[in-house]
């Protein structure tokens, strides 16, 4: 079987990994990959975006199965797309993808499914979200209705802060169309924690959990960044919290875009806030995420291409998705300056001197004079597991430190003190 994974990265490199385990050994291709999945697939220098592109290609090569890794060409329709010509691909059509490319529409569903989460309300006029803001008592959590690429969010303590990102939204547009609709928020208080499950439909297979880190630097200072680090699985998660989350959460949205029309077939990831009051969403995404998927897929004992097969094909019920307990820690090596400017095109060494407890996914690196270079913000998440988060978090750091190229830099405080 030929199958092609689209991305760069290391969730795509952490996605391929666990396809090449398959029993059903496929042929696997990557578009547009990186020098880590070249090792294990063949990378097709096609943009993760160029869907025609990647049709013709898909077309053109055989390809039996194609499995997509990030947001936008989901939301760009890449599955219809497949499906009208014939081709079979893992994740949810547009209008399922639409529980993560606009927020006004998931928070539509998980108002009528009953679903816990921040209060919110949707603006399309400056005017009225400045008038809302002069109305309501501080703090505000303002977000950009579309993908913006994990920037759209701000946290506003004052009500000056939350004019300026209204601005910044509606008259400057920043974010472009995905600013043309707003949303104010409550600001919700306490750990954060993603929860992945296939669905394919109503059916929501066993979840899974992990934790991430988004901002650059340690104490969780400096800019949001795709995700610095990760562990999984995070040890305050129980059985209760597992049943509220699929009982209260993710069952009843799979049911309620079942019913209106907009069937949910692929991974899909709730984040979500443990606060007082239990669990509440903060968001859904249609796809898994990235750096939790680094942590995860390791996890998972059963044969990741069997599972989404039978998840686009609608017979997942009848699938075994098992996950090992084994703790896992991922930390992200990233370029000096990221998230802003960052210089590329450094060789990389120390990549052949890791433990057998660790694995090294690819992001930014691509193929040069000298062997492996540098080439995007973040270079390589190091995954490592352990009989504990301690553990593998030791693991995972010890291998970091002997991975060098220039300007790098990395978090020193993933899963400390979890
Ligand atoms: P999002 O892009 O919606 O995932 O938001 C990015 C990050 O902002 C989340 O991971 C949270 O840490 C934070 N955030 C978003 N919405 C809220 C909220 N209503 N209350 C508190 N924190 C939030
Ligand atoms: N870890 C955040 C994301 O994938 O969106």
């Amino acid at each position: 079987m030929k199958v092609l994974v689209i991305g760069n990265g290391a969730r795509e490199h952490a996605i391929t990994w666990k396809l090449a385990q398959s029993p059903q050994s496929p042929e696997l291709f990557v578009a547009p990959g990186n020098a880590g999945v070249a090792q294990i697939a063949e990378n097709v220098p096609i943009s993760a975006e160029d869907i025609p592109a990647l049709l013709a290609y898909a077309r053109d090569s055989f390809i039996d199965f194609t499995v997509v890794g990030p947001e936008a060409p989901l939301a760009g329709g890449i599955v219809d797309r497949f499906e009208e010509a014939g081709l079979m691909a893992f994740g949810p059509r547009q209008n399922a993808a639409r529980i993560e490319s606009s927020k006004a529409f998931a928070k539509q569903i998980m108002k009528t499914a009953g679903v816990p989460t921040a209060e919110a309300r949707a603006f399309d006029t400056l005017s009225e979200a400045s008038g809302f803001v002069a109305e309501n008592e501080p703090p505000f959590v303002v977000k950009a209705d579309g993908l913006a690429a994990g920037k759209g969010v701000v946290m506003a303590e004052t009500r000056e802060d939350a004019l300026t990102a209204l601005r910044s939204m509606m008259e400057e547009k920043t974010f472009g169309a995905s600013g043309e609709t707003v949303l104010i928020e409550e600001w919700l208080k306490g750990p954060e924690v993603s929860v992945f499950a296939f669905v394919d439909g109503e059916y929501v297979s066993t979840m899974t959990t992990a934790c991430d880190y988004k901002r650059a630097g340690d104490g969780d200072s400096g800019l949001n960044t795709g995700g610095m680090g990760s562990f999984s699985p995070p040890p305050f998660w129980n059985e209760s919290l597992e049943q509220q989350a699929r009982e209260k959460i993710m069952e009843p949205v799979a049911k309620e875009l079942a019913r209106s029309g907009s069937l949910y077939r692929g991974v899909l990831y709730a984040g979500l806030m443990l606060t007082a009051s239990g669990l509440k969403v903060i968001e859904f995404n249609c796809r898994l995420g990235d750096p939790e998927t680094q942590v995860v897929l390791p996890r998972l004992q059963s044969d990741l291409l069997e599972i989404m097969l039978a998840t686009a094909n609608g017979e997942l019920a009848r699938t075994a998705v098992e996950w090992g307990p084994t703790a896992h820690v991922g930390v992200v090596l990233a370029s000096g300056g990221y998230p802003e400017q960052y210089r590329i095109g450094f060789p990389i060494s120390g990549m052949d001197d890791i433990d057998e407890s660790t694995v090294l996914f690819h992001a930014g690196t691509s193929h040069g004079d000298g062997g492996v270079l540098t080439s995007g913000g973040r270079v390589l998440t190091v995954t490592a597991s352990g009989a504990s988060i301690e553990k593998a978090r030791a693991n995972a750091y010890a291998n970091a430190s002997r991975i060098r190229f220039q300007d790098r830099y990395y978090r020193t405080d993933i899963a400390k003190g979890i």
